[in-house]
């Protein structure tokens, strides 16, 4: 059965890569991942703050620009709280470029324009194959609009675009108010992908000691849900590429992601439960219910059930929200 797909014109032998992470941070991993069948790696994110927190010590000690910068640094890890430095990074591209055969896509993780995008640059020197932008970024500025933002993140793409001639995915938040709009502004920007989506991770509370915790929680498949709405309503929508970030646990969960439209299916939390191994099943599960469901390639299923091709299209619709909450019947327990 014919799997191979392209994801920002690279082309893969099927379309599950390993989701942006530190499972490509040791070699020894990432050749058993690639081993075990996965189709591309993304590296895990070379930060704004931690491009930031680099040049400002080299300009002196970083508790003097602490000082100097005032609270606008409060943020800021010490450097040596982040795993590989920027630096570090560019080397470690090259490394993985060396000893896999498998795209090796890099991935830029901030919000402003500034000196930090230079890095793009460095990036693409280093040789990766692709580059993917996270603009995680949780706004707490009343009198900064929505659309405020969105003009942010385009200025930084149109930027990126001028400097690089690798192909640029976004991986973005779920929580743009809309996102029809935003992705044909990307798209118009010169963005050959969007990656759906980013996994913001909640503070909780600690109720005894009254302070706020962070806990980073592995996904399960219901995250998917979202991802298959949105896939499938962009994926209809535009012709840039859509991967699915979230929730893909299983082969059913993979076959959903390319029902929904998208050209790449990238898993992290699985792939931290089960092993390397997890890709051969992925696959094999695809494979298998494609030569069931008697389509002749993957491409022919890719996006059979988006808003475009559904045959109850309503389900990506306000009326069926209204259905199913009308419709309900449940009983109270006692
Ligand atoms: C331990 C860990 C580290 C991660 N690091 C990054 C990162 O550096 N950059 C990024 O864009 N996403 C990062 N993610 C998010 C994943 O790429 C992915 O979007 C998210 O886990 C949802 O996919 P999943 O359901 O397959 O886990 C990380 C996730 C985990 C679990």
């Amino acid at each position: 059965m014919k799997l191979d797909t392209t994801w920002l014109g690279l082309s893969l032998p099927h379309p599950f890569v390993v989701g942006a992470s530190p499972l490509v941070d040791d070699l020894d991993t990432v050749r058993r991942l690639e081993d075990g069948g996965a189709a591309a790696v993304v590296m895990h994110s070379l930060f704004e703050e931690q491009i930031l927190a680099e040049e400002l010590a080299t300009l002196g000690p970083l508790d003097d620009a602490r000082e100097a910068y005032g609270e606008a640094l409060d943020f800021l890890p010490m450097p040596d709280e982040f795993s590989l430095g920027p630096e570090p990074y560019l080397d470690h591209i090259r490394k993985l470029k060396e000893c896999l055969s498998i795209p090796v896509i890099a991935s830029l993780n901030g919000t402003t324009r500034g000196g930090w995008l230079r890095y793009a640059g460095l990036i693409q020197e280093a040789g990766a194959d692709a580059l993917e932008l996270n603009f995680y970024d949780i706004p707490q500025d009343p009198s900064q609009s929505s659309a405020d933002i969105e003009t942010q993140f385009c200025d930084i793409v149109w930027e990126l675009r001028g400097m690089l001639d690798l192909p640029i995915s976004v991986k973005l938040s779920p929580y743009f108010t809309s996102l029809p709009h935003f992705a044909l502004k990307l798209e118009e920007s010169g963005v050959a992908g969007l990656v759906l989506f980013n996994r913001p991770f909640e503070p909780d509370y600690d109720i005894d000691n009254l302070t706020g915790t962070r806990t980073l929680h592995l996904s399960k498949s219901n995250e998917l849900l979202n991802r298959l709405r949105w896939s499938g309503i962009l994926s209809a929508e535009r012709s840039l590429d859509i991967a699915i970030s979230g929730g893909v646990h299983s082969p059913t969960d993979g076959i959903k992601a390319i029902l929904s439209g998208a050209c790449a299916v990238q898993v992290v939390s699985a792939v931290l439960e089960h092993g390397a191994h997890l890709f051969g099943s992925l696959r094999e599960g695809l494979s298998n219910w494609l030569e069931e469901m008697e389509y002749s390639s993957l491409d022919k299923a890719r996006g059979a059930l988006n808003l475009a091709r559904c045959p109850n299209p309503e389900i990506y619709k306000r009326a069926n929200y209204i259905h199913l909450l009308q419709s309900w019947r449940g009983i109270l327990e006692p």
